[in-house]
């Protein structure tokens, strides 16, 4: 069994006709690759900056490329979206809220269990992640030690390295949410966003994986940055967009990194596999 995290689509309006024909090109592209796999997954989870400005009517244009989506849709909230705006489009079994309605919910696939978490701070590019919120996560986990578990939450707590990205690391969510998810073993991986970029580190003894964007990348450069003074520095790049895949074996839950497009087959299987 597989399910498939799509993260920062960036969805926008003629507000901004570069991104809004760019970012929607990427994310057909992304859902595309995703459909063609097999199996097919059994969901997907959308882990934030889902609209560009969270203005409703980037919802709206969202709403119109996920009506050809045939595979069941879950979301997080990021810094670009608007709760609001968002649950008016979205709100339901996708996006459920918890008793302070942060967009936090638990679910089950099978043999998986997915806990999406709000880090969303409106006006913020910053997580919000409270103690609060971190509370809801280390009850949430408690309930079902027993299920392979996923971890979905917009800010990465780790360091890429690319420094105008990166958390404060001793910014006190991140010590929250590593206390909340530290000695829970059920938990295989913590899926993230927003750092438009593939890295993976450690945090509370789980493994964090940030997931490439559907729409543009980061720069990958680790140099030092002022950020009162911009240097002309390249700091989004056209890669292609990229998406994660988390498999589901019995216990074991594994994660790939995939590149969407439309690629030629390299190699086919023609003889029996096999040492020559
Ligand atoms: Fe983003």
């Amino acid at each position: 069994m597989t399910v498939a995290q799509i993260t920062d689509l960036h969805i926008t309006t003629a507000r901004d006709p570069l991104n809004q024909l760019r970012n929607q090109q990427r994310l057909r592209q992304v859902l595309r690759s995703i459909h063609a796999l097999r199996p097919r997954p059994v969901a997907i989870i959308a882990s934030g900056d889902l609209a560009d400005h969270g203005d409703p009517a980037e919802y709206a244009a969202l709403k119109v490329i996920l009506a050809d989506c045939e595979i069941p849709i879950y979301f997080a909230v990021g810094n670009h979206d608007r709760r609001e705006a968002f649950l008016d489009a979205f709100g339901g079994p996708g996006a459920r809220q918890d008793e302070n309605g942060l967009i936090q919910y638990a679910e089950h696939f099978g043999d998986l269990r997915m806990v999406v978490c709000d880090t969303l701070e409106e006006g913020h590019d910053r997580s919000g992640y409270t103690a609060e919120r971190a509370d809801w996560l280390a009850r949430t986990l408690a309930e079902d030690t027993e299920t392979p578990t996923i971890v979905v939450l917009h800010h990465p707590p780790i360091m890429s390295g690319v420094k105008w990205m990166d958390p404060d690391p001793d910014a006190p969510w991140i010590g929250a949410l590593a206390d909340a998810i530290r000695g829970h073993e059920q938990v295989r991986v913590v899926l993230c966003g927003h750092v438009h970029r593939a890295f993976h580190g450690l945090l509370g003894g789980h493994i964090v994986a940030t997931s490439p964007a559907t729409s543009i990348q980061v720069t990958l450069d680790l140099t030092p940055v002022d950020m009162e003074k911009p240097d002309g520095r390249e700091i989004l790049v056209a890669e292609p967009p990229g998406y994660v895949l988390v498999m589901v074996d019995g216990g074991h839950v594994t994660t790939h990194v995939c590149v969407a497009g439309d690629y030629e087959a390299a190699v086919a299987y023609t003889r029996p596999f096999g040492f020559h």
